[in-house]
């Protein structure tokens, strides 16, 4: 049973002092720092928050630079002070990783929010990391370009916050993640230094890949402040299918019988029965779910040739054919898919409307979700907990979101790490891990060691002490 939820040993680092706050000010400009005394109460606590849980945590002060100049003379302050920095994007993560929970300084990255280069060239873009993911794919899409990632937060997330947790979203079953999406990255270590990782190419040899270290460390080994991506052609036509199951079991088994048929969808998304009806019910959007439908696939295919993608619609079909399936929902014009999706995407946003949840962001190789979802379920009977479970089937990355209902305190505090253990446990029996594509944050980090043995874990610790020897860098996260 996994022990250390501890927040943050806030003892380790000093306060930030009102002479260091002065010093920090000049850097930034008055203008640009916010503390609970200059700042309206209700927009001050927002820096707190993020969409984990309901938890919240005051930073002494936030601070929003625009340079990678004014990010390396804040670093070398606190560096020097010993006082925490906690690098901020939208505020949309889901593990608490711009939760400033040991106080010191929140590093807001809402100014670094311009498109540097689109390279049409060479298919790259150099941006700032807080630009928002789906301006980004925009901007490129207006030249024939496409990046792939898109996070369900994407109208409002930034390309920050998706590096720091290497976000992923429906197309990753297709494309991969944001960090495969990666060139090179601009980096201001907690010394003040600023580096670029590695090389605005599509092969490197060389030494260690500081660039994927980087991906994914959550704000704990440094602050990102410029990024090139790689971009790909965009795929000119989509289909897009809603495929209803009688039994949730089949629409599990259904995920890998599509791509044993040879076909790699764009999107093969998993939403059990309340998933998608409370995200219609918070959308108000009238799509009735008949009452003997327990879970939907919605399965999108991509491609450059139309009469291609028709050809491995009609194998999908066959392929479901095998399937206790009521009858298929082929979305025939923009609107009717752009409807689809909106309900996808916004079933995190209805489970956090009905309920304070707990997200588990499980994930097993394909063939092994079945398995895992009835072993989700198993477990909730067993400890009495609901759980709306929907995600990325293609990728064997189920979100588990756990329903507080009328648990107490207790129960929601500390009781349900045994369930949850449980659940994490079976993720790493099936070959699977804790986290998918949300991370690690504050929220997991207790159980961690179910995923990472110790031996892993003494490796990433001494990598964290060789990048931030003070640990003033997002302290109390993932570890
Ligand atoms: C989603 C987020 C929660 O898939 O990852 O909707
Ligand atoms: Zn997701």
């Amino acid at each position: 049973m996994p022990t250390d939820f501890a927040p943050a040993p806030v003892a380790a680092f000093n306060a930030l002092t009102p002479a260091l706050l002065a010093q920090l000010a000049q850097i930034v400009g008055e203008a640009h720092v916010f503390t609970a005394a200059r700042t309206e109460a209700a927009a001050y606590a927002d820096y707190g928050r993020d969409h984990t849980e309901d938890l919240h945590f005051e930073p002494d002060a936030v601070l929003k630079p625009s340079t990678p100049e004014e990010v390396s003379a804040i670093l070398r302050l606190c560096h020097e002070a010993r006082v925490p920095v906690t690098a901020r994007g939208a505020g949309t993560g889901l593990s608490g990783g711009a939760l400033p929970v040991c106080k010191g300084v929140v590093l807001g990255m809402e100014r670094f929010n311009k498109i540097i280069q689109i390279d049409e060239r060479n298919l790259q873009a150099t941006v700032e990391p807080g630009v928002v993911t789906e301006a980004f794919q925009n901007a490129v899409r207006e030249v024939g370009l496409f990046y792939p990632p898109d996070p369900a937060s994407k109208g409002s997330c930034f390309l920050g916050g998706n590096l720091a947790q290497s976000s992923g979203g429906p197309k990753a079953v297709k494309y991969g993640t944001t960090r495969d999406y990666v060139l090179n990255l601009q980096v201001v270590l907690p010394t003040g230094d600023v580096i670029w990782t590695g090389a605005n190419t599509l092969k490197n040899a060389t030494g260690y890949n500081l660039t994927q270290l980087m991906v994914g460390s959550e704000g704990t080994l440094g602050i990102i402040t410029k990024v090139v991506f790689r971009l790909l052609p965009y795929p000119k036509h989509n289909i897009l299918m809603l495929v209803p199951f009688r039994q949730v079991a089949q629409a599990a088994e259904a995920v890998s019988a599509v791509f044993r048929a040879g076909i790699i969808p764009s999107g093969m998304e998993f939403m059990e029965r309340e998933a998608i009806a409370w995200s219609c019910d918070y959308l108000k959007i009238p799509l009735a779910v008949p009452a003997d439908i327990k879970a939907h696939l919605l399965i999108e295919l991509d491609g450059q040739d139309l009469d291609q993608l028709y050809k491995e619609a009609e194998q999908v079909y066959g392929v479901l054919e095998a399937y206790d399936v009521d009858e298929i929902l082929l979305a025939d014009n923009a609107t009717q898919k752009d409807e689809l999706w909106r309900i996808r995407r916004n079933i995190g946003n209805a489970v956090r409307y009905n309920s304070v949840y707990k997200e588990e962001d499980t994930v097993v190789p394909r063939a092994e979700l079945p398995t895992l979802l009835a072993g989700v379920k198993e477990i909730g009977a067993r400890y009495g907990f609901k759980s709306v479970c929907y995600g990325h089937a293609g990728d064997g990355n189920l979100h588990v979101n756990i329903i507080r209902g009328d648990f107490d305190d207790e129960m929601w505090n500390v009781g349900l790490r045994q369930p949850i253990s449980e659940i994490f446990e079976l993720c790493v029996q099936l070959g699977g891990t804790i986290s998918g594509e949300h991370g690690i944050g504050l929220v997991q980090k207790g159980y961690i060691g179910i995923a990472l043995a110790e031996t892993n874990l003494q490796l990433m610790r001494g990598i964290k002490r060789v990048f931030d020897p003070h640990g003033i860098l997002n302290p109390g996260k993932i570890f």
